[in-house]
Order: C-alpha cells, then sequence, then structure tokens
C-alpha cells in the first residue's frame, strides 16, 4: 500500500471552467467571546433564506403548494419550518411535517433546530425515523424520512394531524419521495372537497424544496405551482482533475487527503465515498498513516458520515476542529444536499455513487455503484465554496466529466417496485399503472413486482392485498420478502431466529476486517461459522454477543458491559457499530409481530427449521451449482459466483438461497445457505412445482 512515507502523491490539473458566482467573503470572526445561543442567533440571520423569511410566510399563506428552491446551505431546512411555525400555521392545533430522503438528515437537522429554538428534542422539535421516534403530543415541527410519513397515511389517509408538509430534497426523486408526491396531490384534493366530515380540516399546505435549480418539473405536477428561488452563497471552487484515470479510488482519496493535509493552508476536507465498508476501511488507512507522519502533522481529525452511524456520532461532524487542527469528514452522499457541514474548503470527489439498480429481465434488485451525473458533481464541489473559496479533486480526468449524464435518473425508474405496490395497496390504490406518479415507472418493471408479490402470497387474482397474508406484510416497516419471512418463521417454529436474521441484513457488514487482518480474522470468525451458510453464522454471532453481553451485565453492570462489549467486538472482527444497530431493530420488529399477534418461537438448535423457512421465503433467491463451480440463478438464469466473504465459499453446496446479488466487475451473491434442491417443489410449488430445471 502506497503511504505518505513512500512519498506518493497525485498530479491534478487545474480547470475553472466552472464559474461560481463571486460573492464577497462574510466573516463572523469577532464573535469568539458571544455565548453559544448568540452564536446561533447571528449564524442564523446571516443565512440567505433569512432575508426572504416574511415573503416566503406570505407565499405560502397564499398558495396551497409551493415550489422552493435555492442552492444547499443557504437555509432552507433548517429555517422554513421555524419560519411557519412563527407565522401562525400550527395556530389551528396542525403541525407542520418534513420529509427527508435520508435518516441521517431527519435526525441531525431536527437536532440542530432544537437546539437553534432552545427546545428539548422531541418537545416542540421532534423526529421520527424507521424503529425510532423521537415526537411527543406537543411536537410541533417534525422531521421524517418520506417512508414514514407514507407509512403515516396509512392509519391517517388524510394526514389530518399535518397543516403543512414540506417534502424536501424532492430533486433526489427517491422512490419515496415519487410516491409520496402523488399521494400528498390526492390528500390535498380530499382536504379541500370533503366538507361533511365531522371536524372540518383546513386546507393542506403543500411545500415542495428541491436543489436543483429547475422547478419546472415540480411546477408542471402540481398544476402550474408557483416556484420561488432563494438565492445561495457560493463562493468559487478550483476545480481539479486527476492526470490519468485512478484504478483503485480508495488509494487515491487516501493520498490526496494527504497530500491536502500536508501542502494546503486550513480548512476541512469532506470526501464522498459509496458507503459504510469503504469510509470505515478508509478510516482505518487514514488512522494508520498518521501515526507514520512527525507528531506536528498529526493533528487530523476523521468523522464518518453514514446512515446507520448511532445518532450521538452523527452530531459529532458539526462540531468545529479545535484550533490548529484539521478535520476529514468521510461521508456517504448523504453530504452533497442532505446536510452541510460548515467548515468544508477542500472537497474530494471520486465520481462514484451507490445506486439501487432493478432489472425486470432479472427480477432482481441489487446496490451498484455508478458514475455521479453532472448535477451531482457539481453539487459536491459547491460543498468547498460555501464559506470562502475552495477546492474541488475530482479523482478523474477532465474527459469523463464531460461523458456524464446531466442529472440522475429518477430511482422509480430503477428499482424494484414490489415495495410500493404493496404500500399503494394498502392505501387502496390497485391500479399502480394508472397512479399518478411525476414520472411513470416502466411498464415491466411494475408486472414484474406485481409477480413477485403474486408469487409471496400479497396479492390475490384480483390484485387486491391478500388477508391476511398481504395485510401482515403491508404492515411491516420492511421489505416484502423479509416481511414473507418473518411470516412463514412463526409457522415453522423460527421466528426468534428470523427476526435475527433480518435484523443482521438490515445493517451494512456485521463483520469488520481491515485489509491487513484478513487472515487471522478469518481464524476468529471460524468460531461462529456454520457450514450450512452465513444466515446461521450471523444467528450465531447474534447469540454469542447477547450472551456475552447478559453475563456482563449481571457481573459488571450494564455501562461496563457495553465497554466490554466493544471490545468483545474488536476482538472478534465484529462491527460493533452494526451489531448494536442490529440489536435495535430486533428489538423494534419484535414489538411489530407482538404487536401483529405473530407467534414467538424458536427452533433452538435445529437449523433445519430455519433453512427450511429461508427456502420457502427467499425461493426467489434459490440457485444451483454449475459444473464450472458458478451458481445459476433458477429464477432467471442468471450466473453468479459465491461472495468471497461467504462461509460456504469452499464448500460449495449443491443448492443454495441468498440474501443480495452485488454486481461490480463480477456476479456475486452474498449471504448464502445452503438448501435442498427438492425442498423447492415442496415450499414454493406457485414458483417451481412445474419447472424442469
Ligand atoms: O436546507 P439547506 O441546504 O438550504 O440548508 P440547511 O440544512 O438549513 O443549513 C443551514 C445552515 O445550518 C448551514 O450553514 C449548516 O452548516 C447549519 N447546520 C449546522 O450547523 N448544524 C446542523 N446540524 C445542521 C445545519
Ligand atoms: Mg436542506
Amino acid at each position: 500500500m502506497p503511504s505518505m512515507a513512500t512519498g506518493d502523491r497525485r498530479n491534478f490539473n487545474s480547470n475553472n471552467n466552472i464559474n461560481h458566482p463571486q460573492f464577497k467573503p462574510h466573516g463572523d470572526h469577532k464573535s469568539d467571546f458571544l455565548s453559544r445561543r448568540q452564536k446561533i442567533e447571528q449564524q442564523r440571520r446571516s443565512l440567505p433564506i433569512a432575508s426572504v423569511e416574511k415573503r416566503l410566510v406570505e407565499e405560502v399563506r397564499k398558495n396551497d403548494t409551493l415550489i422552493i428552491v435555492g442552492e444547499t446551505g443557504s437555509g432552507k431546512t433548517t429555517q422554513l419550518p421555524q419560519y411557519l411555525y412563527n407565522g401562525g400555521f400550527c395556530h389551528n392545533g396542525g403541525i407542520i411535517g418534513i420529509t427527508q430522503p435520508r435518516r441521517v438528515a431527519a435526525v441531525t437537522v431536527a437536532k440542530r433546530v432544537a437546539e437553534e429554538c432552545d427546545a428539548e428534542l422531541g418537545q416542540k422539535i421532534g423526529y421520527s425515523i424507521r424503529f425510532e421516534d423521537m415526537t411527543s403530543p406537543s411536537t410541533k415541527i417534525k422531521y421524517m424520512t418520506d417512508g414514514l410519513l407514507l407509512r403515516e397515511a396509512l392509519l391517517d389517509p388524510k394526514l389530518s394531524r399535518y397543516s403543512v408538509i414540506v417534502v424536501d430534497e424532492a430533486h433526489e426523486r427517491t422512490v419515496q419521495t415519487d410516491v409520496l408526491l402523488g399521494l400528498l396531490k390526492d390528500v390535498q384534493k380530499n382536504r379541500s372537497q370533503n366538507s361533511n366530515e365531522v371536524r372540518k380540516l383546513n386546507p393542506l399546505k403543500l411545500i415542495i424544496m428541491s436543489a436543483s435549480l429547475d422547478a419546472r418539473g415540480f411546477s408542471e405536477y402540481f398544476g402550474g405551482a408557483k416556484a420561488v428561488h432563494v438565492m445561495g452563497r457560493q463562493f468559487p471552487v478550483d476545480i481539479l482533475y486527476t492526470a490519468q484515470p485512478e484504478t483503485d479510488c480508495l488509494d487515491a482519496a487516501l493520498v490526496t487527503i494527504f497530500q491536502i493535509h500536508l501542502e494546503e493552508g486550513p480548512g476541512d476536507i469532506l470526501v464522498f465515498l459509496s458507503g459504510q465498508e469503504e469510509i470505515e476501511s478508509i478510516e482505518g488507512l487514514v488512522r494508520e498513516n498518521l501515526k507514520k507522519l512527525p507528531e506536528a502533522n498529526q493533528k487530523l481529525l476523521i468523522f464518518p458520515l453514514f446512515s446507520s452511524l448511532p445518532s450521538e456520532k452523527q452530531l459529532k461532524v458539526f462540531t468545529p476542529a479545535p484550533v490548529g487542527f484539521r478535520k476529514v469528514i468521510l461521508a456517504t452522499n448523504i453530504a452533497e444536499t442532505s446536510v452541510t457541514i460548515p467548515g468544508v474548503k477542500y472537497v474530494i470527489d471520486p465520481g462514484l455513487v451507490k445506486v439501487r439498480s432493478y432489472s425486470p429481465d432479472s427480477g432482481i434488485e441489487s446496490l451498484i455503484v455508478v458514475k455521479t451525473s453532472k448535477a451531482q458533481a457539481l453539487q459536491r464541489s459547491g460543498r468547498a465554496g460555501r464559506e470562502g473559496p475552495g477546492k474541488c479533486f475530482r479523482l478523474y480526468p477532465e474527459s469523463r466529466f464531460e461523458g456524464l449524464d446531466d442529472s440522475t435518473v429518477p430511482e422509480i425508474k430503477r428499482c424494484n417496485l414490489s415495495n410500493v405496490i404493496l404500500q399503494l395497496s394498502a392505501l387502496g390504490v390497485d391500479d399502480i399503472i394508472g397512479f399518478d406518479f411525476m414520472e411513470k415507472p416502466d411498464r415491466m418493471a411494475v408486472i414484474r413486482s406485481l409477480e413477485l408479490l403474486y408469487l409471496l402470497g400479497a396479492l390475490t387474482d384480483e390484485k387486491k392485498l391478500s388477508d391476511p397474508i398481504g395485510q401482515q406484510m403491508a404492515r411491516l416497516p420492511l421489505e416484502p420478502n423479509d416481511s414473507k419471512a418473518l411470516i412463514l418463521a412463526s409457522q415453522f417454529d423460527c421466528l426468534e431466529e428470523m427476526l435475527i436474521v433480518v435484523s443482521m441484513l438490515s445493517v451494512e457488514s456485521i463483520f469488520y476486517v481491515p485489509r491487513d487482518k484478513l487472515e487471522e480474522s478469518r481464524t476468529v470468525i471460524k468460531s461462529f461459522s456454520s457450514p450450512e451458510g452465513d444466515h446461521i453464522t450471523l444467528v450465531n454471532v447474534y447469540r454469542a454477543s447477547i450472551e456475552f453481553l447478559e453475563k456482563n451485565k449481571t457481573e459488571n453492570g450494564n455501562e461496563k458491559a457495553e465497554k466490554n462489549l466493544r471490545k468483545w467486538c474488536k476482538d472478534n472482527f465484529i462491527n460493533n457499530r452494526s451489531l448494536k444497530h442490529a440489536r435495535d431493530i430486533y428489538n423494534q420488529i419484535r414489538e411489530n409481530v407482538e404487536r401483529m399477534g405473530l407467534k414467538m418461537s424458536s427452533c433452538g438448535d435445529d437449523m433445519l427449521q430455519l433453512r427450511r423457512c429461508l427456502a420457502a421465503s427467499y425461493f426467489l433467491n434459490a440457485a444451483l451449482k454449475q459444473p464450472d463451480g458458478t451458481y445459476r440463478v433458477l429464477a432467471n438464469g442468471q450466473i453468479a459466483e459465491i461472495h468471497p466473504t461467504s462461509v460456504v465459499r469452499r464448500s460449495k453446496p449443491e443448492c443454495v438461497v441468498f440474501y443480495n446479488l452485488v454486481q461490480t466487475t463480477r456476479n456475486y451473491v452474498r449471504n448464502v445457505t445452503r438448501i435442498d434442491y427438492l425442498w423447492l417443489a415442496e415450499l414454493a410449488p406457485q414458483c417451481y412445482a412445474l419447472k424442469d430445471d
């Protein structure tokens, strides 16, 4: 591995053809002696949006639907809800809801706004995301994920608690945002029409906020709704490209971090990475390399930022670095527009992003890393110029930028729609093709997803939700396959184990193996591994950790036990953050299934039950070994290999079910468990009985 010690560096070509409008720097250097409250007040007042507060409130009063576009960091997410609250939009008892595509954004922003309002989080200002509700009856401004609001609509189709709903980050066009927009359009119509209700509802105010400057699409979709622009504040950003294409992006990012740290003036560094795994491996590498530097150069603080990071850690990223120190923030796409981190002057953009991808032909959804669009590259470089002139290091040659797509394809065009269909069916929308989407999903993708739901037994022949399976599946906050697995598990007497499996698979990578400890880790991890496969291995890890924790709690008390568990995780190459997150999810889903009346049961050590249940639930992800040692996915003929991290990568069972298909340069199946081929015909006859594979 090249390191700073060997003097490795990158040559960047500078090109300034992207002209950001130039503004004079605004300084608040005199404010050091001010109290935190005064500082916050001053920050609020200096945000670009502050100068148009009155006008925005007036526009919302006049227009039932309003589109607000404004550059990232102008203050939309944190300020607008407060303006509306102060403007009297909660007077009739209604509350203000703001949706975010990402959990991290909902949490960090709510905390910030609570601080700005000097309120305790969960009181006037709260947030609600899947598996975590921080609201109370007194909450007036509620940040939440768009998926969560969709779930609320199941219980309260008119969203009667809300006087205003703000759909934030609409430019992201996540599938949940698109569904929500369609639904809100309907809710708005219904609320203004139905006057024969006992309690007449006020019209629903709808605000669509976007960081992309083109509001036309949204305006047209909402019948010519008015759009207002909030001027941003942007300093020039010097764009630099590598002279050569990079083969190893992680390495290039690492080298560039140190190049900036050692050669550039003060200012924090923001690095865009594709996921938790990448972030954690680069975090380790930065730490290692830092130790090799002279002490005076070691003043670099590392902050990871990704969705499943515990929320107390997420907030740390916003604290300014102490004098003389530099921060490096290793973030997923969340830092592109969802959250603005003060102090950033340097951006490193490898030009990649992880997205969902779905092919109706194969019927399988996977996460793939693709090139960003031009719009995304511009947003990312813009992050360097919020407080003064900055620099953006694009880890690709300039010629590649020209070839990028202008903007990102909406997610609804590239994901499995079965979850959307399930949710809409539960809301009484049976005709998906006819639903008023801003952009219609592909017909083939809809048909394939309907087929999947039908095979899972969630839909009847009339495309209605089946009772009870479909109804139950719609109530669980999980992907349809996972919901089905839990429902079946209660019949297979292994609900306890399936709950563990689903929770452990809901988080990114339970094992954490530094690159240089691969061999050592294999021996340690072996103590958990089951020859039958990865699902059972995950159950073993979970059980072992709970046993360790419980034993420690009785001996040493809760706090010490958690600390010991962290050490235990480290020794066993387990990602403590992921494990903790999985435990939270387990508790939440357990509550859900118990409330639904599913029978709790455990198969103990009889893992045959669990494997049979996996086969019965994930039958579409069954694959058969080929003579050359690769696997053929039975449902669509796709060829894949077992992922190198799987415990069955060597034993190569004849027939397996897998949880994910990962596409890099090769196709890999991940989280794999051995099953008996004959089980498929027995347990999933709707799919396999007639096939002669
Ligand atoms: O939504 P928009 O991108 O327009 O801006 P925002 O998220 O409301 O951010 C406005 C300001 O609040 C930025 O200067 C952020 O740096 C700051 N902020 C913060 O300091 N701490 C947070 N947890 C969130 C925002
Ligand atoms: Mg925002």
